[in-house]
C-alpha cells in the first residue's frame, strides 16, 4: 500500500547531515516513497503543499540500521555529486540495503548502478582537480607573506575530497582554494584548514583579476590569525556560508618540511610543463605543442620529445619511463629491445598493442654519452614531476579504464615518490589522478635479467597486464 509522499525533509548538502536525517527516518519506519528528501540548495520556497503526515508504520522501524562498509564508502563520494535526487537515492539504497544485504553487489539494480556512475563521476571530477588546479602567488603589504590562491570551478561539491590532496602537497605552503560553493584555506603553522564561503559563479573573477579580489577582501577573511567569523557571515550572505565544520587534518604533514620557499618552488613553479601544455587537451593539440616544451633541461640534448601513441580512448594506458635511444631517434615510444618484450606479452595475452595507449613518464630521453654510446639514465623526481603536466594531460584526453605503470618512474609519477613497486605491484590502487592504476616491472628488467630471474619478471609484467585487461572490462 502506497500512503503516497507525506514527509518532506530539508538537508543541508553534506554527508553528516543526511546520514542524521536518514537515521531517523529509518527508526521511524518511513519508507523512502513516504518522504522527499531535498537538498538546501534548491529549496528556496515551498515546504508546504503537501498531505498531513500519516503514522509511520512502526513494524517497518528500524531502530539499529546496518550500514555495511560498502555502502557507507560509496554514499561518502555519492553525497558529493551535484544530482538534486542524491540524498532521495541514498536514502531509498539505505532503504533497501536493511532488507536485501546483497544489495550493493548487483551491478544490474538501478538504483545501484545509478551510485556506481555517481562515484564515478564524482571521482573523475576529483583527478581532474588534483591535476589542472594551479595556485597563483599573492601578497599585500598589510600581510607581505606569500599566498597562493587557486579558483578552481568543479563540477561537482569535491572541495572537501580534494583538500587533503593539496594539504599534504602544497603542506608548506598557505593557501587557499576557492569554489563556486565553499572555499578552504591552509595554515601551514597550525595545520588546519578553514572553511569558507563560496565565490558565486556569477561574481567568479576572471584569471587576472584573482589578485585584485584577494587583496581587497579575502586577505583579510582568511588570514588564519586575524579570522573572524561573525564578522565574514555577516557579510555574505548565508547561503554561501557552506556549514563545514573546521577541520584539523593529517598533522603530521609538516614533519619533514624544511624550507618553505625551496619546497613550493619545487613542487609548484620553477621546474614544470605547465606553461607549455594546452589548456584543450585533445591528443592532436597537445602532441603538436610539445616539440615547444622547456619544462626541464632533458630536452638540450635529446633529439625530440616523444608523445604517446595509439587509440584516442583506449581502455588501457601504458606509462613507460622516458624514450631510449631509439624511441628517441624514431620519435615513437616503446619501439626498441622493452618494446620487443611488451609487444611479446601483450601478443600472448591476445591483445594488440594498438587497441591501446602507449606513452612515457617522461617525453625527452635521458642519457650520458661515452664515446659514441648513448647511455640511458633514469630521470630524477624533479624531471618526472616537471614533466607529470603531459602525462595528466594524455590521461585527461584518453581517460582510459585502467593506467598501467611499467617500472618505478611512471610509478612515482602517478602514486607518488614513495611507492614501493615490488611490493604493491600488481595490485588496482587508486592514483590522486586516476581512479584505477596498476604497477609492474619495466620490461627492460627483463633484458638485464638474468637466470630464472627473467622469466620471473616477464611473468610479473604478463600477470599484471592480464588484471589490468581485466580491469579494463576486455576479455582475453
Ligand atoms: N623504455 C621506456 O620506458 N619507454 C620507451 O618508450 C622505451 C623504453
Ligand atoms: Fe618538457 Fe618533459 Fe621534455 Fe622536460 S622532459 S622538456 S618537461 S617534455
Amino acid at each position: 500500500m502506497s500512503l503516497g509522499l507525506a514527509y518532506r525533509v530539508r538537508i543541508e548538502p553534506s554527508f553528516s547531515a543526511w546520514r542524521e536525517e536518514a537515521r531517523l527516518l529509518l527508526r521511524q519506519g518511513i519508507a523512502p516513497d513516504q518522504v522527499e528528501l531535498v537538498s538546501t540548495e534548491q529549496d528556496h520556497a515551498m515546504t508546504f503543499g503537501f498531505a498531513p503526515a500519516p503514522a509511520p508504520d512502526p513494524a517497518l522501524a528500524i531502530q539499529k540500521p546496518s550500514v555495511p562498509k560498502a555502502f557507507f564508502e560509496l554514499a561518502e563520494i555519492v553525497c558529493c555529486h551535484k544530482d538534486p535526487d542524491r540524498w532521495q537515492l541514498l536514502y531509498r539504497v539505505l532503504w533497501r540495503v536493511q532488507h536485501e544485504r546483497s544489495l550493493l553487489l548487483n551491478e544490474l539494480d538501478e538504483d545501484v548502478a545509478r551510485m556506481r556512475r555517481m562515484d564515478q563521476q564524482v571521482r573523475r571530477d576529483l583527478h581532474k582537480m588534483h591535476a589542472f588546479l594551479r595556485f597563483r602567488m599573492v601578497s599585500t603589504p598589510e600581510d607581505p607573506e606569500e599566498h597562493y590562491i587557486s579558483w578552481y570551478r568543479p563540477d561537482h561539491r569535491i572541495l572537501e575530497l580534494a583538500v587533503p590532496f593539496f594539504a599534504e602537497r602544497f603542506a608548506v605552503m598557505q593557501w587557499t582554494i576557492l569554489t563556486d560553493y565553499a572555499s578552504a584555506s591552509w595554515d601551514p603553522q597550525s595545520r588546519a584548514v578553514t572553511w569558507g564561503p563560496g565565490v558565486p559563479r556569477s561574481e567568479a573573477p576572471p584569471e587576472d583579476e584573482l589578485e585584485g579580489m584577494w587583496r581587497s577582501y579575502y586577505s583579510s577573511i582568511f588570514n588564519p590569525a586575524r579570522l573572524n567569523t561573525r564578522a565574514m557571515k555577516a557579510e555574505m550572505p548565508v547561503r554561501y556560508w557552506a556549514n563545514l565544520p573546521e577541520l584539523n587534518i593529517l598533522p603530521q604533514l609538516l614533519a619533514g618540511a624544511e624550507s618553505r620557499v625551496g619546497v613550493m618552488m619545487q613542487q609548484q613553479s620553477s621546474l614544470s610543463a605547465n606553461t607549455y601544455v594546452p589548456n584543450d587537451h585533445t591528443l592532436p593539440v597537445l602532441r603538436d605543442a610539445i616539440p615547444r616544451c622547456e619544462g626541464c633541461e632533458l630536452y638540450k640534448p635529446a633529439t625530440q620529445a616523444v608523445f604517446g601513441v595509439g587509440l584516442a580512448h583506449a581502455p588501457i594506458m601504458l606509462v613507460g619511463e622516458q624514450p631510449g635511444d631509439m624511441e628517441d631517434v624514431e620519435g615513437k615510444p616503446f619501439v626498441g629491445p622493452a618494446g620487443k618484450v611488451l609487444d611479446q606479452i601483450i601478443a600472448e595475452l591476445g591483445f594488440d598493442r594498438d587497441t591501446m595507449y602507449v606513452t612515457n613518464a617522461v617525453k625527452h630521453f635521458k642519457f650520458v654519452q661515452r664515446g659514441k654510446r648513448r647511455i640511458h639514465e633514469s630521470p630524477n623526481l624533479k624531471e618526472i614531476g616537471a614533466c607529470r603536466p603531459w602525462l595528466l594531460a594524455e590521461l585527461d584526453a584518453v581517460q582510459p579504464q585502467v593506467v598501467v605503470c611499467l617500472g618505478a618512474s611512471a610509478a612515482k609519477s602517478l602514486l607518488g615518490a614513495k611507492f614501493a613497486l615490488m611490493k604493491d605491484r600488481g595490485k588496482i590502487v587508486e592514483s590522486p589522478y586516476a581512479p584505477r592504476v596498476v604497477a609492474t616491472i619495466h620490461p627492460s628488467a627483463v633484458l638485464r635479467a638474468e637466470g630464472e630471474t627473467k622469466q620471473v619478471l616477464y611473468n610479473y609484467i604478463r600477470q599484471d597486464l592480464a588484471l589490468a585487461a581485466q580491469t579494463a572490462g576486455l576479455a582475453g
